[in-house]
């Protein structure tokens, strides 16, 4: 397990914007050193690394979320690509199996630079009908688990999963196994889309290493305010929490 010391930058902003002008706005009132970022599928396929690099060269932690799954070689490549651009945090989904997580770990150990290395394990956005569509006839909780475990054993640094699952998994998997939340909301934001939330010092208490944290931030009239407040609620907790 590489680079997996657990610290008090615990939050990741999420930038889910379609264009780097928009992105570079919010980024401009986030302080490299409070917060990390994430990228994802969207603005990496309109911006490409040119802009992770930017990020990277501003002191930023970019955490890039492009759940690969495909082949072990060519996830291998990707990874290696991922670890090249000099992101903090790459992610591969644990359904592509033993030897495609195996090779993106051989992938992360043979370079310089060593993101930390994580699986996503259901999507929480499948249901259980979902699940047996493709063939799985376990519960979403019982393939997650499945899959955390497959994803520990081939030697990934955690897994992404829902506020629901992460005190089971910080229970069975043990406390340096990385655990990253999306779906919170602090006390009194608005939930948006996300059905199941947590405030930001429940996920933690429950187990989660860092927070996903997009439009509480990102569409806060002042984002930068907004962090800090944030930051101001997990304060002296994060220490008794670990
Ligand atoms: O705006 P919000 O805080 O809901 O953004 C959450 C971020 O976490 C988004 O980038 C979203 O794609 C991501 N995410 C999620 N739920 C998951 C996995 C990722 O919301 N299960």
């Amino acid at each position: 397990m590489t680079n997996t010391a657990v610290d008090t930058k615990r939050i990741i902003v999420a930038l889910d914007f379609p264009d780097v002008p928009t992105a570079r706005q919010l980024v401009a009132q986030l302080d490299p050193s409070l917060c990390r970022v994430k990228i994802g599928k969207e603005l990496f396929t309109r911006c490409g690394p040119s802009f992770v690099e930017e990020l990277v060269s501003q002191g930023f932690d970019v955490f890039l979320d492009l759940k690969y799954h495909d082949i072990p070689n060519t996830v291998a490549k990707a990874v290696s690509a991922a670890a090249q651009l000099g992101v903090w945090m790459v992610n591969v989904h644990a359904s592509g199996g033993r030897a495609m997580m195996t090779a993106a770990r051989e992938a992360v150990e043979a370079s310089a630079h060593k993101p930390l290395l994580i699986a996503v394990t259901v999507l929480t956005s499948m249901a259980q009908s979902d699940l047996l569509e493709v063939g799985v006839n376990g519960t979403p909780e019982e393939q997650v688990l499945k899959l955390a475990r497959l994803s520990q054993d081939c030697g990934m640094d955690g897994v992404v999963c829902s506020a629901a699952e992460t005190s089971i998994l910080a229970s069975q998997l043990g406390k340096d196994f990385v655990l990253v939340t999306p779906g919170i909301r602090p006390a009194g934001d608005a939930a948006n889309d996300q059905k199941r939330i947590v405030t930001p010092v429940d996920a933690i208490a429950a187990g989660s290493h860092y927070l996903v944290i997009g439009r509480p931030i990102s569409q806060a009239a002042n984002p930068g305010e907004k962090l800090k407040t944030i930051l101001a609620q997990l304060d002296g907790k994060i220490g008794n929490l670990c």
